[in-house]
């Protein structure tokens, strides 16, 4: 069979990335532009300066793409781009420049759902078996997602407020961690005992999620603690707070497991890369029997090899656009 080489763009939050994958599951080349550090100034991503470093490096990152690959434009079967969801004026940088690919070199344009693309980082490791269980867990998403068949979603739950990602910043910033402090917070509780009491957040048998009520805990709890005179134990703190996360996320992944008898269970998105919840995802799988795997650590966060890959699968299902999408800021997976 002829091989399938799809170009993917992702510019939705803050990395601007090009990348190309062959066949849904090898990546050719891969080039991340991130602006972590411009917006660690600002305490988070600022919208504006994200969609204008955009525009300055989305051609050199396209070009550094096709260079790293040694591969023409000619050579690619179609263009793959996040539409959505993300922030609007990043998302539009990506998705002109794949449009104008797509008119220039008369090649097909495949919008790709954002998250869509973060599950199918997974297909970069491993072929995906279904039916399949995915843990979106990322900045903006929380997320058990059933895919029963390829590119096939269904939303089980979802969280009701914060994003556990955004809840890990917030969390972060009240102990004076720059952001993002997702990594840092779980580099921290590798070296802290679970010693803080902190409560376990909609510990019900929907599969929803809600962090608010954790964050809000968490502050009062480094409030009061500094009011009495009292000194955080900050890596403690940060490893009492990653129990309680990666206690619900395992124990919801679990229940899904079981009941919808999934026979392949993977975790996507940013704060996928954290080490404990992997740690707890590994061991409900293996004493349970279902086969799993997560996507490499640098594959955790956003990048375009993942919508390049899910691309693929969405060429396959025939989903191509014309030029008239437009970018969306908010848009549902399934
Ligand atoms: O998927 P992503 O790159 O962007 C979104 O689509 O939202 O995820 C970024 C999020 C940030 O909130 C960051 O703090 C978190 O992922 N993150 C982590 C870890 N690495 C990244 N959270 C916890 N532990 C980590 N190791
Ligand atoms: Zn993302």
């Amino acid at each position: 069979m002829k091989n399938v080489y799809i170009l993917g763009i992702e510019s939705s939050c803050d990395e601007t990335a090009c990348s190309i994958v062959k066949n849904g599951s090898e990546i050719i080349s891969n080039v991340v532009n991130s602006q972590i550090l411009i917006h660690t100034k600002y305490g988070g991503v600022v919208p504006e300066i994200a969609s204008r470093k955009h525009i300055e490096s989305i051609t050199v990152v396209i070009e550094e793409c096709l260079n790293q690959a040694n591969m023409t434009i000619d050579e690619i079967d179609a263009i793959a781009v996040t539409y959505g969801p993300g922030l609007m004026g990043s998302l539009l940088v990506g998705l002109e420049a794949a449009k104008t690919l797509s008119f220039i070199y008369n090649k097909p344009l495949i919008p790709v759902h954002h998250i869509a693309g973060h599950i199918y980082a997974n297909n970069l490791v491993k072929e995906i078996k279904y039916p399949a269980l995915c843990l979106v867990i990322s900045g903006g998403h929380t997320e058990l997602v059933l895919i029963e068949e390829e590119y096939k979603f269904k939303i089980l739950g979802t969280t009701l407020d914060d994003a556990v990602g955004e809840c890990y910043d917030k969390i972060a910033r009240v102990l004076d961690i720059p952001y993002p402090g997702g990594p840092i917070i779980d580099e921290m509780s590798k070296k802290g005992n679970d010693t803080y009491k902190l409560p376990m957040p909609l510990n019900d048998d929907s599969y929803n999620f809600s962090f608010s009520g954790l964050k809000s805990a968490f502050i009062n709890l480094v409030h009061n603690e500094t009011q009495r005179g009292n000194k955080i134990r900050k890596k403690d703190l940060a490893c009492s707070f990653q129990n309680v996360v990666s206690n619900i996320l395992a124990k919801k992944s679990l229940k899904a497991i079981k009941e919808y008898n999934v026979k392949y269970f993977i975790a996507a998105g940013g704060v996928a890369a954290n080490h404990e919840i992997r740690r707890k995802l590994k061991q409900i799988c293996e004493n349970n029997n279902i086969e799993y795997s997560f996507p490499d650590i640098s594959y955790c966060t956003d990048n375009a090899a993942m919508i390049a890959a899910a691309g693929y699968f969405a060429f396959k299902k025939g989903t191509v656009s014309n030029l008239n999408i437009n970018a969306m800021s908010s848009i549902p997976l399934e």
